[in-house]
């Protein structure tokens, strides 16, 4: 949600800050500012808006300060206004603070310091915190046994505060520091050369530094020009541990491309090599995962899988327990991470557990693998940013390493979960009853994968064309079957997030009980119609659509026959191996959503009211 920065060093801050902040745009666009200490004063730029607004009104004041915090907003609490842009001040003018999360007790908070005469600009809860902030500095003594005081006024604000946050504050009285801390919302400090950056993910700090500590829950950082240090909300101390970035700059920009939704349905071939690199057995017959601390032995005796995520992830998901269920004959549920987190489900002993997240930051997932591991299930995590959360809370997993996704609907992230899905569902297949044939058939058909998606992306001029046919419909309806009902409905939810044009994705033969009285010249169908077994029962549910002015988009496999003009239009994919085929089916939906929204003209990398990472529940 929120993006978060903040440069304590030797350059002027305000620049680093502000490139941050594009960089960190698609964590929320509805405003952005940024806050100097320039001697003992705080100035304040933050402006309603995208973060090239906010650029150009810091251009207008003198933004010298070499330390400095910045922000993008994600509303939560109160509209979108200058106002309630952060950083926010405290009304006794010492504290300026970001945050990126929701503090849930702030009425109280409020109504507590306004008797003590503070007061309010704002709307949000982030402006009670800072205040309280302020109120825990007047009432604490001067520097204690050589603690700052302005850092432990924040750590006992802290333990106030119910909710989560990313947060990082400046105080007057501390020129060239800053205190920074989280709860369940993500922060990260980069040690660069005689300067610390704070950000909330690593693509605002990789252009000065890969080394980087990632702050845990409770966690509180302390950044002098000459020194860090990590300490909990209870005061102890923490040994740092710096870590390496592996990925650069480069990785995180759009380089030719228009969008980087565009770049990252590009870079499909290569994330998919990357996502498969070193996991087949050296018989070739089966995969092979470095971290997740479960032995094969342990893995025979599971009875059961369940797996929690949500959004594109969640369809991941839904495609996993296709395959797996085919392929291991074992039983897998697969839940919303945000209804799991309530539901209590019940857990056999031999379930094994899984979360899928790209972020590795959605609160909702989060808490689904805290409730799991809080009764005792072991928890393992499918996802592509490493030191996240997720990552570091799970006891083992298997990372995507598909490189940063930038554009805010999901693509290659997509397709590596669906690629590390079916590597589960060989590697428990080849467990149980799958003949070593039959690996070597399914591990050869995935390492051809990257080849297929790039026979799909050659056809994206086509795809272009038949997009501007549809581009001004009302509504969609995205219809498949078996696994790919999930990518009917992956298709629906890109088609609608960055277009908003209403979609809808069904198992093709449900399309009768009901979405069927959608269907009119302006709600044209997607089917899925790939060679096989029911392809003919898909035909079927293409006639009930024709039959009532409805025009049929048919993805298809290369060299099937569809009944003369049954097909509005037609986009054939290769013809594939059973545990590919979702992969190969995502690219056209990718596409033909892409090009839509250009074609009217949306802000595919930054659909209205959507942030990448949900980090509030
Ligand atoms: C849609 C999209 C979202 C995410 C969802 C989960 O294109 O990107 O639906 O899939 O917010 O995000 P992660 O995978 O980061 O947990």
């Amino acid at each position: 949600m929120c993006g978060i920065v903040g440069y304590v060093g030797r350059q002027k801050a305000s620049a680093i800050i502000l490139e941050g902040l594009k960089r960190l745009e698609y964590r929320g666009y509805d405003s952005a500012g940024v806050c100097v200490l320039q001697g003992r004063q705080l100035e304040v730029v933050k402006k309603a808006g995208r973060v090239e607004t906010l650029v150009k009104e810091a251009a207008r004041h003198q933004l010298t300060g070499t330390t400095g915090i910045g922000h993008t907003r994600w509303a939560t609490h109160g509209g979108v206004t200058d106002a309630n842009a952060h950083p926010h001040v405290s009304s006794d003018g010492k504290f300026a603070l970001i945050h990126n999360g929701v503090i849930e007790n702030y009425a109280q908070m409020r109504a507590f310091l306004s008797t003590k005469g503070y007061t309010f600009h704002s709307e949000t809860d982030t402006e009670v915190l800072c205040n309280l902030i302020a109120y825990h500095y007047a009432k604490e003594p001067m520097e204690q046994n050589g603690h700052s005081r302005f850092l432990e006024s924040v750590r006992k604000t802290l333990r106030h505060v119910e909710g989560t946050y990313g947060i990082a504050a400046l105080c007057v009285d501390f020129p060239g520091e800053i205190v920074a801390a989280r709860e369940a919302s993500p922060l990260i400090l980069g040690v660069g050369d005689g300067e610390y950056i704070l950000a909330s993910d690593a693509s605002a700090l990789i252009s000065r530094t890969q080394n980087v500590v990632y702050l845990k829950d409770g966690e509180l950082v302390h950044l002098t020009p000459a020194s860090f240090s990590i300490t909990t909300r209870d005061q102890s101390d923490v040994s740092p541990v710096v870590d390496k970035i592996t990925w650069s700059i480069t990785d995180a920009s759009k380089g030719d491309y228009a969008h980087f939704m565009e770049k990252e349905i590009f870079e499909q071939p290569a994330a998919l090599e990357n996502a498969m690199r070193g996991r087949f057995a050296a018989d070739g017959s089966t995969a092979q995962f470095g971290g997740l601390n479960v032995t094969a032995s342990e893995f025979r005796h599971i009875d059961r899988l369940m797996f929690c995520a949500c959004g594109t992830a969640w369809h991941a998901c839904l495609v996993t327990e296709h395959l797996i269920e085919r392929f291991a004959r074992l039983p897998v549920e697969v839940d919303y991470a945000s209804e799991f987190r309530y539901r209590n489900t019940p857990l056999g002993s031999n379930t094994l557990f899984f979360v899928m997240s790209q972020s590795g930051e959605t609160i909702d997932t989060l808490a689904a693998l805290r409730e799991a591991k809080r009764k005792g299930h072991r928890v393992l995590a499918i996802s592509n940013v490493v030191g996240s959360s997720i990552a570091r809370e799970a006891d083992g997993g298997i990372y995507q390493h598909v490189g940063p996704e930038i554009g805010v609907a999901s693509t290659k992230a997509f397709t590596s979960q669906l690629l590390i899905g079916a590597m589960m569902a060989l590697y428990l297949a080849r467990m149980r009853d799958m003949s070593f044939t039959d690996g070597v058939q399914f591990a050869n058909a995935l390492k051809a994968a990257p080849d297929l998606v790039r026979r799909v992306l050659d056809q994206a001029p086509n795809i272009r064309e038949i997009a501007k046919r549809y581009a001004q419909s009302t509504d969609m309806l995205f219809l498949g079957r078996l696994s790919l009902f999930p990518l009917a409905l992956e298709g629906a939810l890109k088609l609608k997030e960055i277009s908003y044009i209403h979609a809808e994705g069904y198992p093709a033969a449900e399309m009768k009980h009901g979405p069927i009285a959608l269907i009119s010249e302006r709600c044209p169908s997607v089917f899925f119609a790939p060679a096989g077994e029911i392809f003919n029962k898909i035909v079927s549910s293409m006639q009930e659509i024709k039959a009532r002015k409805g025009a049929v988009i048919a993805i298809t496999t290369e060299g099937m026959q569809l009944p003369a003009g049954l097909a509005n239009d037609v986009i054939e994919i290769p013809a594939c191996h059973e545990a590919v085929l979702p992969i190969v089916a995502a690219i056209p939906i990718q596409l033909l959503s892409y090009y839509i929204a250009v074609e009217r003209g949306c802000d595919v990398d930054k659909p209205r009211n959507l942030a990448k990472s949900v980090t509030v529940e």
